[in-house]
């Protein structure tokens, strides 16, 4: 039986395409949920993946009557902005992925997403940042981190050069997370770049 995943996005949605796009995950992408109308939704329209567009992100009975109707195993935030409801994260406890912009525990937290995050890494005059596959629980980009991505940040860096580079490596290290989970049966923390 396939391993079945629903995700959660907020808005351009690049990550869930490179998800869709990676058939080496051996996960199938059955439900894309969304606290509003973005362009990610419309993009799993048009491959004919199910959608939810939430009436109340804050509901979680919403979420798991949506979840259980896809039947998922996992589910994936890429993008997803807002918190997710607390019944969500206990009843799919350990089995919640966040994809976030930067080297965790550094530059997350609440209000911490898009260009704010590479502000914040200039700001802080790292050498490197990259991304950062993690476990949800109930705080902002607490929960134990399964997989990173790292990149250099270049002299002269503007916030946009170093997005684009650090997207690059999310659109790499995601189907590599869901591919570690589907092979286990849950997430677990896995190795980036894989080993040759
Ligand atoms: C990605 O860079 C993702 O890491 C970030 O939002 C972007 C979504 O892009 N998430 C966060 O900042 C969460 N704190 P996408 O819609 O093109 O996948």
């Amino acid at each position: 039986m396939s391993y079945r995943v629903a995700v959660a996005v907020s808005g351009r949605g690049s990550n869930l395409l490179a998800l869709c796009d990676a058939p080496e995950t051996g996960a199938d992408v059955v439900l894309v949920l969304s606290d509003r109308e973005a362009a990610a939704l419309d993009a799993a329209r048009q491959r004919g993946i199910a959608t939810h567009r939430l009436r109340d992100h804050q509901d979680g009975a919403e979420w798991l009557a949506a979840l259980e109707r896809s039947g998922a195993d996992l589910l994936v935030l890429a993008g997803y902005l807002k918190l997710v409801p607390p019944t969500v994260v206990a009843a799919f406890r350990g089995r919640i992925l966040n994809i976030h912009p930067a080297l965790l525990p550094r530059h997350g937290g609440a209000g911490m997403y898009g260009e704010r995050v590479h502000a914040a890494v200039l700001a802080a005059g790292d050498a490197e940042s990259g991304a950062t596959v993690h476990l949800v629980d109930e705080v902002y980009d607490r929960g134990a981190i399964l997989g990173q991505a790292r990149v250099p940040v270049m002299p002269g860096d503007t916030a946009a050069a170093l997005a684009a580079r650090v997207l690059a490596a999310e659109h790499r290290l995601l189907p590599a997370a869901v591919t570690a989970a589907a092979a286990a049966g849950r997430p677990v923390p896995f190795e980036f770049p894989p080993a040759a």
